[in-house]
């Protein structure tokens, strides 16, 4: 049972807002990194901070042989504080070394936190965006700034910092995530903002230096906006530009936007002469509860890639009396499959889960918490559903063909979790009578995938018993399971 006694483990200490990481801090932070780790929720295959709040990833990129993640990172208290980059690096997206800190703010200019952003690598050195959160009293003064990384890991903030100072005419001042690509000899800026009427904008920005950046205006997206963009990303998928944002108050739709906050990507063309997205397709990226502020990246071998915040907004966990919240998706390769988008965990990951074995039971009884079950289902009923879980703490899966429609139900979890935005989640629109499913349990952390990635559900499950699941089909299903067998460096 997940049963902690908290009693004399640790004492806590509280933070004025706004303090960034010193010296000072170290032998706190050691201690409360051991205290995480005797948290029953942590996760095996999915990155995690090793104390307080992880999110967006950031200035994610595969340099010097390495893929580089670094994160948004509050690393004293579960909760959104003042935000610094940590770092880690794996050749394999298996096996992580952990590089601590890379961006702390300690200048003026980022006096409230280091933001998202991305990076892009040029004469050997990996620049890393983001943007400094600057407060004042009558609002926020958007700066950007940029920290540059040279193959020995070495990190130095520019001293041209911030590249970019104020908003542009017409914007609030809420912009933010810089994420910079080159195309045609000429280096590109996109950054998510908010506009003086409320509404959410891409902005665009030009260099050829990376240092230097001029305005070039907003960037025109056929689609609804919400009031404030986020955590813009561009990337080219079979020849196709796709643009992935994170938006803030769409409209909730049955089954689509039913998160605080959302993230859709667009299929088509983006002319960077005439500031227009040519939308040929569009959707949510992903249906389930936990899942905001994609960064998109070229992996090895230039492979489109992404990975995700595995939360969003400002959720309660049962993890947050452990002192660690949230942690990263698993990363995903992209295709397009009739010019939609589909993501799949990676070929390095799926490898790792082994001692195979077929079933064709309406049970199953695994024998961890940290499994791949892979089946199929089709109409033959035209209901189905599964229960993960034990008989008075589970979560459900279930496949009306009738209405189209897959959910994820987590109302009879024992613990519940972010009540308040719902217990329900849906998905719909692809109108076949027979779908591969992939579910991936880490403990506390769920990904499922429909048709390698057509539709997909990340949500957080904090179940009481962790050890083993029943997994109960209300049919006789056909799979196979496998363990996630790699161990954790
Ligand atoms: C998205 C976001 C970004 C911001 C960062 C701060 O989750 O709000 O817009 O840069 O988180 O941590």
């Amino acid at each position: 049972m997940n049963k902690r006694s908290y009693k004399n483990e640790i004492e806590f200490q509280t933070f004025e807002p706004y303090t960034y990481l010193q010296d000072k801090h170290i032998s706190y932070l050691k201690q409360l990194e051991n205290f995480v780790q005797k948290s029953p929720f942590l996760p095996h295959y999915h990155l995690y901070p090793k104390t307080g709040l992880m999110n967006d990833p950031n200035g994610i990129a595969y340099f010097n042989k390495q893929y580089q993640f670094f994160y948004q990172w509050f690393p004293f208290e579960p909760n959104h504080g003042m935000k610094h980059w940590g770092h880690c690096k794996s050749s394999n997206l298996v096996h992580w070394e952990d590089k601590g800190i890379a961006l702390i703010p300690d200048q003026e200019y980022e006096k409230n936190g280091c933001y998202s952003g991305n990076s892009i690598e040029k004469d050997d050195l990996l620049y890393l965006f983001y943007t400094a959160n600057y407060k004042t009293p009558q609002g926020k003064i958007p700066k950007q700034a940029v920290s540059i990384m040279d193959k020995a890991g070495v990190i130095q903030k520019s001293k041209n910092n911030p590249i970019i100072d104020g908003a542009p005419e017409g914007m609030s001042g809420e912009i933010r995530d810089p994420f910079v690509f080159e195309r045609d000899g000429s280096y590109y800026m996109l950054l998510g903002a908010k506009d003086e009427h409320e509404v959410g904008q891409l902005l665009l920005y030009t260099s050829q230096d990376l240092i230097d950046w001029v305005y070039q205006g907003i960037i025109y997206l056929p689609i609804d906006k919400g009031y404030m963009l986020e955590c813009p990303s561009l990337i080219q998928v079979e020849g196709k530009d796709v643009l992935i944002i994170s938006s803030m108050g769409l409209e909730k739709e049955e089954t689509r936007y039913q998160n605080q906050f959302s993230t859709v990507y667009l299929v088509g063309k983006l002319d960077l002469v005439n500031k227009v997205f040519y939308e040929e397709y569009s959707d949510e990226v992903d249906s389930g509860f936990d899942f905001y502020a994609t960064q998109s990246f070229y992996g090895k071998n230039n492979v489109p890639m992404m990975v995700a915040w595995f939360g969003c907004g400002e959720q309660e966990l049962p993890s947050d009396k452990d002192m660690w919240k949230h942690g990263l998706t698993m990363p995903y390769e992209l295709k397009l499959k009739q010019n939609r988008l589909t993501h799949f965990v990676v070929p390095e990951l799926l490898e790792q889960f082994k001692k195979k074995q077929l079933f064709h039971n309406a049970k199953i009884t695994t024998e961890s918490n940290t499994y791949h079950l892979t089946f199929e289902v089709s109409d033959h009923q035209d209901e189905m559903s599964i229960q993960f879980g034990y008989s008075k703490d589970y979560w459900k899966l279930q496949f009306d063909f009738k209405q189209d429609q897959i959910s994820v139900d987590r109302s009879n979890l024992d613990i519940p979790v972010d009540v308040q935005n719902g217990e329900i989640r849906k998905a719909t629109g692809l109108n076949k009578n027979r779908y591969q499913v992939d579910v991936f349990v880490d403990n506390s952390f769920v990904e499922i995938f429909i048709n390698e990635g057509e539709k997909s559900f990340a949500f957080r499950t904090f179940n009481m018993t962790t050890q083993h699941h029943d997994v109960i089909f209300d049919w006789e299903a056909i799979g196979e399971i496998g363990y996630y067998q790699a161990v954790k460096s």
